[in-house]
């Protein structure tokens, strides 16, 4: 079948490689990609958000699956804008309904279903400008630290961890009252503080039955030992050594079926993943958030990972034919590394040389292009995360280690990376 996948990240190039080895995959385009996608496919210069430019290329093309990398078409409905057109209604949609996307698209969404279902998360409670003075008095009285969340999607800026009040505070006002994170912060949830140690879980489903993929750790902090700004993501690994049976038993019983019992009562339309923030505290999984899509960098160990035919998997959740046995493993380890320009979560120049990145691709390892372009036969720096090097290993330790050697020979003015992902779990 013809397969047209959207986005431009490192996690598009993880899935353009393991789509394009598909037994169904006839040829495979991907809506804007990067050099390193177009590696496995052919890139079309169309915008993720462009959907009648993607609906016609799909009629053009004789598209028969649409793959969805990023949140933000499936939050802005790509799924139900191609299922009201008569022509496009039978491509199959991996990603959920609008409605189904909420889950990541609004936090108070989010959290008001776990609260419906049963699904353990932080106590929380919900303001706007109408009871902006009840929040005031709230947050005086909360224990510190405060987490603020922005309803909204806010390109991973939308969560403040605030240390004192007077900061939660300040948050609170500039989120409501001076809308400085735009439309997204006009609603806040405000919610506790867990201590715990995070993983990421997920599940491919159709909205009844399910399957899940194997775990990963990603690291978010800019620098060593988690310390720093935010970031998308500075590197991942997968398994996770702490989520044994019991842990994932409970993973299972208390998070993932509630979720996809309470999708499937409410009535969300929801083929697609379910990506699980989860945190582990004293034990307990808790729910720090759902997103509506695979990972990034996670993606980039995750999909190593899995031997099975992915397009399968698809076409099995289109059927209504999930099951646990499609599933298969590969039992090493897998650790990637992003490489980003320095600078990054903050300001960054663009268009610096890159060498040295396929050449890292071998046996054991995997360069995946995130922001990065071409021109002439060279590729140049494009983004804050530049590329991700995933490498396989008989332990973590190992896989972060090959990747840490392969990137000796990668260079690029200014290059930044975490020498010390999956620290943890090391010697
Ligand atoms: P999010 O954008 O929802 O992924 O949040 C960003 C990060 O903030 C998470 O990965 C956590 O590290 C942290 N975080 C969010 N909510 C909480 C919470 N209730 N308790 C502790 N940490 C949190
Ligand atoms: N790595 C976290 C995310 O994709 O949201």
């Amino acid at each position: 079948m013809n397969i047209l996948l959207l986005g431009a990240g490192g996690r598009e190039h993880a899935f353009a490689q393991k789509i394009s080895k598909s037994a169904h995959c006839e040829k495979l385009f991907i809506a804007p990609g990067n050099p390193g996608t177009a590696q496995f496919g052919e890139n079309i210069t169309i915008s993720v958000n462009d959907f009648e430019a993607i609906g016609a290329f799909c009629k053009a093309k004789n598209i028969q699956m649409l793959v969805v990398g990023p949140e933000d078409p499936l939050v802005n409905g790509i799924f139900d804008y191609f299922k009201s057109d008569i022509e496009l209604s039978n491509i199959i949609v991996v990603g959920p309904s609008a409605a189904g996307a909420q889950l990541e698209g609004s936090k108070a969404f989010a959290k008001a279903f776990m609260e419906r279902h049963g699904i353990p998360t932080a106590g929380y409670r919900e303001f706007n400008k109408s009871n902006f003075e009840e929040g005031v008095s709230y947050l005086r009285n909360h224990s510190l630290p405060i987490v603020l969340k922005a309803d909204g999607l806010a390109a991973g800026k939308g969560v403040v961890i605030a240390q004192t009040h007077e900061e939660a505070l300040h948050t609170f006002e500039e989120m409501i009252q001076l809308s400085l994170f735009g439309k997204a912060g006009e609603r806040v949830v405000v919610e506790s503080f867990l201590t715990g140690v995070e993983l990421s879980v997920f599940a491919l489903t159709d909205g009844k039955k399910y399957v899940l993929l194997p775990d990963a750790k990603d690291y978010k902090r800019i620098g060593r030992g988690d310390t720093g700004p935010n970031t998308g993501g500075m590197g991942a690994v997968s398994p996770v050594p702490f989520a044994d049976d019991v842990f994932m038993g409970k993973v299972i019983k208390q998070v993932v079926e509630p979720t996809i019992k309470g999708i499937a009562e409410e009535g969300l339309i929801y083929h697609g993943f379910v990506f699980f923030g989860l945190i582990k505290v004293e034990g307990e999984p808790f729910v720090i958030e759902y997103n509506c899509r695979m990972g990034d960098p996670e993606t980039e160990v995750v999909l190593p990972r899995l031997t099975s035919d992915l397009v399968e998997l698809f076409l099995a959740m289109a059927h209504g034919k999930l099951e646990n046995s499609l599933i298969e493993t590969d039992k090493r380890a897998a650790a990637t590394v992003v490489l980003v320009s320095g600078g990054y979560p903050g300001d960054f120049e663009k268009g610096k040389v890159i060498s040295g990145l396929d050449e890292a691709t071998g046996v054991q390892t995997m360069a995946f292009h995130a922001g990065t372009m071409e021109r002439k036969g060279s590729y140049y720096t494009n983004g804050g995360r530049v590329a991700a090097i995933t490498s396989y290993g008989s332990t973590i330790q190992e896989a972060v280690s090959t990747s840490l050697t392969k990137i000796q020979s990668i260079h690029f003015d200014k290059m930044d990376f975490r020498e010390d992902i999956g620290y943890e779990f090391l010697g």
